[in-house]
């Protein structure tokens, strides 16, 4: 039973690696290290007692792959390999279409070829779009408003199209909300390049002195107070429910969306007070305009995933906000510590 996951040593990735090896799962690794550091290897074995079988591969390039097919018998893919940030593929969508879709594509050829039709895909809650009213459900109608968010889109759909040609495909369309949170080791977390695109790691950044203050983006949304309202879900509920859609793919054909959220919205200044509150810390901030593309409220319907996968977040935010301080402070300057 071996797991291929792309973009294994990732965010997501690599706290996903650690719960299937915990459910004894083989697993095999290909990462590019595109938004991902080699220390995350030696964390994995730390933190699991394995050397996971690792390929520093880029999934568009198709004959470096199909190595990886010809050296593991693997029964499912987990496909979470793409670029994620939303500002960058604004300015270069090129650079996402090419590398987000013909990765895709290129993995799902040889998935074919090798006959391994289980796929879990990493999509996101931005397939909604701005025209949908919270609480988001799988049968909303999608549409994006960055072709980071347009890569998610066409992907469900290449999913759905190979399904219709060949029933024997089984597939999970993971929707995920907005993940934050660490392994509770603190020993793997999230450790973005640069300046961090997203709220908890620009947080954490300020709250061990690396920013001076947080910059909260938008104060007259209609929300209780003003600020954009976001559906945040632990990166261990997130990962606890990848292995619950890979049970669902390995046992099933077909194809579904599931919403990974906790159902709940909190809002910038909510994140903010809790952080500080859990973690005893000041976090600094200045309201300031609104950010371009960003809607002001989303929080997901949960029915799905608990009904079909069993699945159901458990971590609050304040476990998230303690649990991203806890590998941050670690970890000042992230995997170059
Ligand atoms: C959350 C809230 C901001 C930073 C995106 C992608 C999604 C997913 C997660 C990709 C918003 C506010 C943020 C800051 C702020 N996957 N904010 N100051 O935009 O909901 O979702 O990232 O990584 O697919 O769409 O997440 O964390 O960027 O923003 O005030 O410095 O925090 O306005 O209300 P988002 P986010």
């Amino acid at each position: 039973m071996a797991i291929l996951v792309t973009g294994g040593a990732g965010y997501i990735g690599s706290h996903t690696v650690i719960e299937l090896v915990k459910k004894g799962y083989e697993v095999v690794i290909v990462d590019d290290y595109s938004n991902a550091k080699p220390e995350v290897l030696n964390r994995l074995k730390e933190l699991t007692g394995k050397d996971v079988p690792f390929h520093e591969v880029n999934i568009c390039h198709k004959e470096a792959l199909r190595e990886v097919f010809e050296q593991h018998d693997l029964d499912a893919v987990i496909h979470f390999a793409g670029y994620k940030a939303v500002g960058e593929s604004v300015a270069q969508p090129l650079k996402y279409y090419s590398n987000n879709l013909n990765g895709t594509i290129v993995l799902m050829e040889l998935m074919n070829e090798y006959n391994v039709k289980k796929i879990v895909f990493s999509s996101s809650a931005t397939v909604y779009g701005m025209t949908n009213e919270a609480p988001f459900t799988e049968d909303m109608p999608l549409s994006t408003t960055n072709p980071y968010g347009t890569t998610k889109m066409f992907i469900e759909q290449f999913i759905q199209d190979q399904y219709v040609a060949d029933n024997a495909w089984s597939a999970a369309l993971l929707r995920y909300f907005n993940p934050i949170g660490a392994h509770e080791s603190g020993r793997i977390g999230e450790d973005p390049n640069d300046i961090p695109n997203n709220l908890m790691p620009y947080i954490t950044q300020v709250a061990v002195g690396k920013r001076e203050k947080l910059s909260v983006f938008g104060s007259d949304y209609e929300t209780h107070d003003g600020t954009g309202v976001r559906d945040y879900i632990h990166v261990l509920d997130l990962a606890k429910g990848h292995i619950k859609a890979l049970e669902k793919v390995l046992a099933s054909t077909g194809v579904e969306a599931y919403n990974l959220g906790t159902g709940k919205g909190y809002s910038v200044l909510d994140v903010v007070h809790a952080f500080e509150t859990a973690n005893n810390v000041e976090i600094p901030y200045e309201l300031n305009d609104r950010r371009p593309g960003d809607i002001a409220t989303s929080y997901a319907d949960v029915s799905k995933a608990k009904n079909a996968l069993g699945w159901e977040a458990t971590y609050s935010v304040e476990d998230m906000c303690r649990d991203s301080w806890n590998w941050q402070k670690s970890n000042p300057n992230g995997y170059d510590d």
